[in-house]
């Protein structure tokens, strides 16, 4: 009786050791069908697409296939994976080469992007604190005056427009697209749609503008603009919150796959807010969280990095911190953040000023250029290049060379500390006056 049940367990070992050898080699058989399958579409796709061939090997999510696949344990090739992303490959590839080339040019030695991009909420407080009005008129005069700035292509390689502006003209009539690019700057816009409360967070906010951006982002490329901007922000005083973080990098790689499926090069800016009491090692803290999950999800949305810029804010104390840093503190912390976060396929970084002094965010965007960096380190600034410019113009007519010089004075400034050549000699008291504002919204 035992020497029957004994070999009756014997049998049932034996099935299940060959059964899960049949399993076991039928899995071997499907994987290495996979991975020559994947292989030949690998080289299919580098013979006839450089450019989508380097986003599939720039594109760590494949490598991820390990994750996701029911569970398994066994890593597939990166290239078979391949197969599960035809569709987003293929359109993707039509605008790749283009998307290199945009984002190259705008990375382009001793030049960054002027950001005028302000709301027109937000460019009625600019008017206002010099007495005009927010007319489209006087939003049209200001921005006549920015964009036709003698040469100004010499230091400014892109300017990123509000979409009033981006369909505007001046007040001669010429296209202000057409302006800019006569200037050699490569015209941006801002896409998304601002920020709201974030509901389930400790008070912080989520940036809005994903629906229709496919076709909005379609019609700004047929207008002319070849890169966008998606501002969203964390907040530290308020957290942030893991929801918060989550949301804000979810949303920048959503909008940044939708923009280069259109042709134009996303700009991912999460700006992390200068409010707040904390130290710069806490700010450092927050950023790496911040950027590891911005690169989590564009590599998970299939981004082509080499096809992107990146807007952080630097790494400082916070604006109401009693400690303050210096430019080479900043650049040390700063460098360091990004040395171990970005990788070397993004060619360019474009710092935001927010709310630094026109000097000060100079300062220390030269103290990031005393030594080569992997990527082009330069500026995408705001009040930090138009301060000076617009209390010079104090919108009249007769003062609007003087603040083209002022602004040029700035672009300079920019260029030479992107070059790491700017001594910060013979700046005026009001570039070296604060912007910080409590609880800012662009
Ligand atoms: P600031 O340089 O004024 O912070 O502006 C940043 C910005 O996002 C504008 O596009």
């Amino acid at each position: 009786m035992w020497l029957e049940r004994a070999l009756q367990c014997g049998e049932e070992i034996r099935d299940i050791i060959i059964g899960n050898s049949f399993i076991y080699l039928w899995h071997l058989l499907f994987w290495s069908f996979e991975r020559q399958a994947g292989e030949s579409q690998y080289w299919e796709a580098e013979r006839g697409e450089m450019a989508s061939a380097s986003l599939v090997s720039s594109s760590p999510v494949l490598g991820k296939s390990e994750w996701v696949k029911g569970g398994q344990s066994i890593r597939l090739s990166s290239t078979a994976a391949i197969r599960c992303l035809p569709a987003t490959i293929t359109i993707r590839a039509s605008y790749a080469d283009e998307l290199v080339k945009t984002a190259k040019t705008i990375a382009s030695p001793g030049r960054g992007i002027l950001a005028m991009d302000e709301s027109n909420a937000t460019c009625g407080k600019r008017l206002a604190s010099i007495g005009l009005e927010n007319t489209e008129a006087n939003r049209q005069a200001y921005r006549t005056l920015l964009v036709s700035a003698p040469s100004l292509g010499q230091y400014i390689s892109g300017a990123i427009l509000f979409e009033e502006t981006l369909y505007q003209s001046t007040v001669d009539g010429k296209k202000i697209v057409d302006i800019l690019v006569e200037q050699g700057i490569v015209p941006g816009i801002k896409v998304d749609k601002g920020l709201v409360p974030l509901a389930g967070s400790n008070n912080e906010s989520w940036c809005q503008g994903l629906d229709g951006l496919a076709s909005r982002s379609a019609a700004y490329y047929q207008q002319g603009a070849r890169f966008a901007k998606w501002r969203t922000v964390v907040s530290i005083p308020n957290g942030p919150s893991a929801l918060a973080v989550k949301e804000a990098a979810w949303g920048l790689a959503r909008y940044a796959a939708i923009s280069q499926d259109n042709g134009l090069v996303p700009i991912v800016e999460p700006e992390i807010l200068l409010d707040g009491e904390h130290g710069i090692d806490r700010t450092f803290e927050v950023a790496q969280k911040v950027w590891a999950e911005v690169f989590f999800y564009l590599a998970e949305n299939n981004v082509l990095f080499e096809g992107i810029l990146l807007k952080p804010s630097m790494v400082t104390p916070g604006a109401e911190c009693s400690d303050r840093a210096t430019p080479e503190q900043v650049a040390s912390y700063t460098l360091k953040l990004l040395k171990t976060r970005i990788p070397p396929a993004v060619p360019g970084i474009m710092f935001l000023s927010g709310g630094q002094s026109e000097v000060e965010a100079t300062l220390n965007l030269n103290a990031m250029n005393q030594a080569p960096n992997p990527w082009h380190v330069s500026f995408s600034y705001a009040r930090a290049l138009q301060n000076t410019c617009l209390k010079t113009w104090g919108g009249r007519p007769e003062n609007v060379k003087a603040a083209q010089d002022a602004l040029l004075l700035r672009a300079k400034a920019n260029s030479l500390a992107q070059l790491g050549k700017y001594t910060g000699e013979g700046e005026s008291e009001e570039a070296k006056k604060g912007m910080f504002v409590k609880g800012y919204v662009y």
